[in-house]
């Protein structure tokens, strides 16, 4: 069989995930393996593209998760192959997906990898998505053996696969029926906003979302980042010592002065290929010069989906996700072709989401994703990665407290005694029978003190 390779990371031959394909490539010495590394292309060569594609019998689109997703390099190629009419190409071939990552939201990228491989009439077995590591543990070594087998028989046995994603229908339009019209309110807390945009394919949707909301009273920077001359991410992690971004272009400058005293944010994302444009995911992937600090902390945000899509059943989680991960307090997102000709009352009421949350000062409690993203990163800044992510100890190094630790030093104690008592059935029996009484009390204790 021939396995045409599509290289998406911006690291190249230099690629961590290039050499899991490649382990594989060793070690499956009966089948051809051709490469395509994607970040070669400042113009792509569609030509040969094209050439590679009719060639190959198997496809897999070896690639980093960069926040969340794939990088912006790869997407741009995406973007590309169905401007170009290459997805043809693709149709009825077997396709898979290996990636490597620190587990954060590795799952998001690969349900996107397989969502628009399908869209290309690929047929897309399960992807790979290894830890960076993997590969220097006998087991995962094994498993990656076995990954690979598996699919290879699969696709020489040319059996059939059901696709996964309903992409043909459209995400549920709302269940009630919203006002047509919209509220004649103006919002008086709007005076600091940041409205991000870009205008690269659905001009006159983001124009209708930008006049509404200067209609609106939104008042701040609308910043178009479509005529900003910002590249895309090398991956080079360079900006992990100092948050300095090797490429001196300026971003850092840009995003800071937008973004650090903006509040509420209002993003108008242009949708494509299931998921956001590529230029969208410039912005997002470049952020990553602050390395793993949440960007976003204390501030409201908004998203306005502009564009024409089969599905959004993976973009909205996607920004969902990216809005909550930076600890943003997200008030809601509005879908322009769903919202339909009621546009103006779901933007006008998100606004007035917004305002309400920004005149009583509430910012939402920490999300499981912006939690989640803590613990992870934290395991790896704080021991593996602490020298290449130096800059990060800002927010990952916790300082020796006393105070907590003397906490969980007295709850140590308490645990260790509890625990022996409870091997006493008559003591362990009436504590179970206590226990969600004692809890409570604590709880109504302190509503009588302050709930007033
Ligand atoms: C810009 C950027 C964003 C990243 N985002 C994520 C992420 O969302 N989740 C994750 O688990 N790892 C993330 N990583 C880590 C990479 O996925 C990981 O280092 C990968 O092994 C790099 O592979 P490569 O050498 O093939 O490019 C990110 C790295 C960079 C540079």
């Amino acid at each position: 069989m021939n396995i045409l390779v599509i290289n998406g990371s911006p690291q190249k031959e230099k690629s961590v995930t290039l050499h899991y394909v490649l382990f594989i490539k060793k070690f499956l010495n009966q089948h051809d393996f051709t490469f395509l590394h994607i970040s070669d292309f400042d113009k792509p060569n569609f030509e040969c593209i094209k050439d590679k594609i009719i060639k190959a019998d198997a496809i897999i689109w070896s690639f980093p998760v960069y926040f969340f997703s794939i990088p912006a390099q790869l997407k741009f190629i995406i973007e590309q192959i169905f401007d170009n009419g290459l997805d043809t190409y693709f149709k009825g071939k077997y396709a898979s997906a290996v990636s490597t990552s620190i587990k954060l939201y590795d799952s998001m990228a690969h349900k996107y990898i397989h969502a628009i491989s399908e869209q290309m009439g690929l047929l897309f077995f399960d992807g790979f998505s290894a830890e960076i590591n993997d590969i220097f543990n006998k087991k995962e070594r094994e498993r990656l053996k076995q990954y690979a087998l598996t699919f290879t028989d699969f696709a020489l046995s040319k059996k059939q696969i059901h696709p996964s994603f309903s992409y043909v229908q459209k995400a549920m339009p709302p269940l009630y029926d919203a006002p047509k019209k919209a509220s004649e309110n103006l919002f008086q807390g709007l005076n600091n906003a940041l409205v991000l945009y870009t205008n690269d394919f659905y001009n006159s949707e983001t124009h209708e979302s930008l006049y509404l909301l200067k209609q609106h009273s939104v008042k701040g920077h609308y910043i178009n980042f479509s005529e900003e001359k910002f590249g895309f991410c090398t991956g080079c992690l360079q900006c992990g010592y100092d948050n300095k971004c090797s490429r001196n272009d300026g971003f850092d400058i840009f995003f800071k002065t937008y973004t650090t005293h903006a509040d509420p944010l209002i993003f108008i994302i242009e949708a494509r290929d299931l998921i956001i444009s590529h230029k969208w995911k410039i912005f997002i992937d470049r952020i990553f010069f602050n390395g793993h600090i949440p960007m976003f902390q204390n501030k409201r945000a908004g998203i306005i989906i502009t564009g024409t899509m089969p599905d959004y059943s993976i973009v909205v989680p996607y920004l969902e996700l990216w809005c909550k991960a930076h600890g943003a307090t997200l008030c809601g997102t509005v879908i322009k072709e769903l919202s339909k000709n009621h546009f103006e009352s779901d933007l006008s009421s998100l606004l007035s989401k917004i305002d309400t949350h920004i005149k009583n000062n509430y910012i939402s409690p920490p999300s499981s994703e912006s939690i989640t993203v803590k613990h992870i990163v934290s395991s790896y800044v704080n021991l593996d990665l602490k020298p290449i992510f130096y800059a990060d100890k800002t927010y990952y190094k916790k300082p020796f407290d006393l105070k907590s630790f003397g906490k969980s030093f007295t709850i140590h104690i308490r645990n260790f005694f509890l625990l022996l008592l409870l091997r006493i059935p008559s003591i362990r029996k009436a504590f179970y029978k206590k226990m969600v009484y004692f809890r409570t009390k604590k709880f109504s204790t302190l509503i009588d003190k302050e709930g007033n």
